[in-house]
C-alpha cells in the first residue's frame, strides 16, 4: 500500500464490537480478567492498551521499522533509547542538537556514567575520529534544529555499522512522509510526535521505531517498567493526526518553499537556512535523501534587536515554542528552544542572536508572506 493509505488504515481497523469506523478511546486504567491468568489481551494500561497498540503499528509501518513504541513525550522516547546503553558506553551526538537532548545528556545521563561527545555529524571524518572502542550509538538530527544542517544518512549508517555502532535518527523535523531514515540504514528512529505526526498542536508525545528485535524487546521493557507511556486520548489524537499527514506535508512543503524564497529575496534578511533552496550548501544531499524539503527553516536578521522587532510585530505567525502544527509558529532559538545550551556552544554551532526559526504552517502562503512582510517593515 502507499504511504497515505497506510497512514489512514494501518492499526486503525473499525471497532469489532460496534463497527465504528474510528477505533474508540479506551479510557480505562485496568481490564477485567475472565478468570485467573486469562485476559482478552490487556491487563493494565501502563503495559499496553488498544489505542497505543494501534498507533504503534501505524508508526512502525510508516517508518519501515519492525516495532514501534509510543511515549509520553519526545524526550521520554529519546531518554529510552539512550538507556539501551550502559554506564561506560560512549555515544556520539550531532552537536547542533535539540536543546532538551543537550540538557538530558549534560545535566543528567552523564551523572550515570554515560560518556558522550557532540560532533558535527555533517563531517563524517570528524565522526570517524570520535569513535572509541566503547562507542555504541551515533545519534543524529537531520536536519538539525534550528540550523538545518544535514547528515548523510547512508554514509553515516555505513560508518556506524563498520564499527559495530547503532545509528539512531531524530526524524521529527521532516516526518516519515519527507524522510525515512531506516531506508538509508538507520537502526532506530525517534520522533517528538508533538510535532508533524500529531500535526494539530493538541498533544505531547514521542515515538521510538526499531529494526533490531533485541532493541525492540529492551525498549518495550523500558516503556512498561519506567512508565512514561502515552495515554489513550493522546494516542487517539495522534493517530487521527497521522491520517492526514500526507496531505498536510504536501501543503507544508509548498508553503516552506514559498516562504523561504520570499525571505531569501528580502534585503533585511542576511541568510536563510532551508535545504530546499539551491543556496543551501547541502541542497543536493537533501534532494537525495529526503522525499521533500519540509517546512522548517531559520533565518538571520543580524542582531537580537532586529529579531525582537520582527517577533513582536508578527500577527498571523504565533510567537511560540514547538513546531509541526497546522498553524505557523515563529521563535527565537537562542532565548527559547536552545536557552539550556551555554551561549558559547550556541555561537559555535551557528545559533546566533539574530536567528529566527519558522515552522511554516498550512495557512495560505500569501497571508504568511504578507504577515512577515509587515513585521519586517518594523525591523
Ligand atoms: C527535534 C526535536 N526532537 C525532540 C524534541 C522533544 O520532544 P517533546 O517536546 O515532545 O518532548 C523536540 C522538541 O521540540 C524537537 O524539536
Amino acid at each position: 500500500m502507499g504511504f497515505a493509505t497506510d497512514a489512514i488504515h494501518e492499526g486503525q481497523e473499525p471497532d469489532p464490537a460496534t463497527g465504528a469506523i474510528v477505533p474508540p478511546i479506551y479510557q480505562t486504567s485496568t481490564y477485567v480478567q475472565e478468570e485467573l491468568e486469562k485476559t482478552k489481551g490487556y491487563d493494565y494500561a501502563r503495559t499496553t492498551h488498544p489505542n497505543r497498540q494501534g498507533l504503534e503499528r501505524c508508526l512502525a509501518k510508516l517508518e519501515g521499522g519492525t516495532a514501534a513504541y509510543a511515549f509520553a513525550s519526545g524526550m521520554a522516547a529519546i531518554d529510552a533509547i539512550f538507556r539501551l546503553l550502559r554506564p561506560g558506553d560512549h555515544l556520539i551526538v550531532s552537536r547542533a542538537v535539540y536543546g532538551g537532548v543537550y540538557r538530558l545528556l549534560t545535566k543528567l545521563l552523564g551523572e550515570f556514567g554515560l560518556a558522550f561527545d557532540f560532533v558535527d555529524t555533517s563531517d563524517l571524518a570528524a565522526v570517524a575520529q570520535a569513535v572509541r572502542p566503547a562507542t555504541r550509538m551515533l545519534y543524529v538530527e537531520t536536519p538539525t534544529n534550528p540550523t538545518m544542517i544535514l547528515t548523510d544518512l547512508a554514509a553515516a549508517a555505513r560508518l556506524a555499522h563498520d564499527r559495530g555502532v547503532r545509528l539512531a535518527v531524530d526524524n521529527t523535523f521532516l516526518s516519515p512522509y519527507c524522510q525515512q531514515p531506516i531506508a538509508f540504514g538507520a537502526d532506530i528512529v525517534v520522533h517528538s510526535m508533538t510535532k508533524y505526526l500529531n500535526g494539530h498542536s493538541d498533544s505531547v508525545g514521542g515515538a521510538v521505531i526499531l529494526t533490531r528485535p533485541e532493541d525492540a524487546e529492551r525498549i518495550y521493557f523500558l516503556q512498561r517498567s519506567v512508565g512514561a507511556v502515552l495515554g489513550p486520548m493522546d494516542c487517539w489524537l495522534t493517530a487521527r493526526g497521522i491520517k492526514t499527514l500526507a496531505v498536510r506535508m504536501e501543503q507544508h512543503n509548498r508553503n516552506g518553499m514559498a516562504v523561504a524564497q520570499y525571505l531569501e529575496a528580502h534585503r533585511k534578511v542576511r541568510k536563510v537556512h532551508y535545504p530546499g533552496l539551491a543556496s543551501h550548501p547541502q541542497h543536493e544531499l537533501a534532494a537525495r535523501q529526503q522525499r521533500s524539503f519540509g517546512a522548517m527553516l531559520s533565518f538571520d536578521l543580524g542582531s537580537l534587536e532586529a529579531a525582537r522587532r520582527l517577533l513582536n510585530h508578527v500577527r498571523l505567525c504565533s510567537l511560540a515554542e514547538s513546531l509541526g502544527g497546522v498553524e505557523t509558529l515563529i521563535s527565537h532559538p537562542g532565548l527559547m528552544t536552545h536557552a539550556s545550551m551555554p551561549a558559547e556552544v550556541r555561537e559555535k554551532i551557528g545559533i546566533t542572536e539574530g536567528l529566527v526559526r519558522l515552522s511554516v504552517g498550512i495557512e495560505d502562503a500569501e497571508d504568511l508572506i504578507a504577515d512577515l512582510d509587515q513585521a519586517l517593515a518594523h525591523v
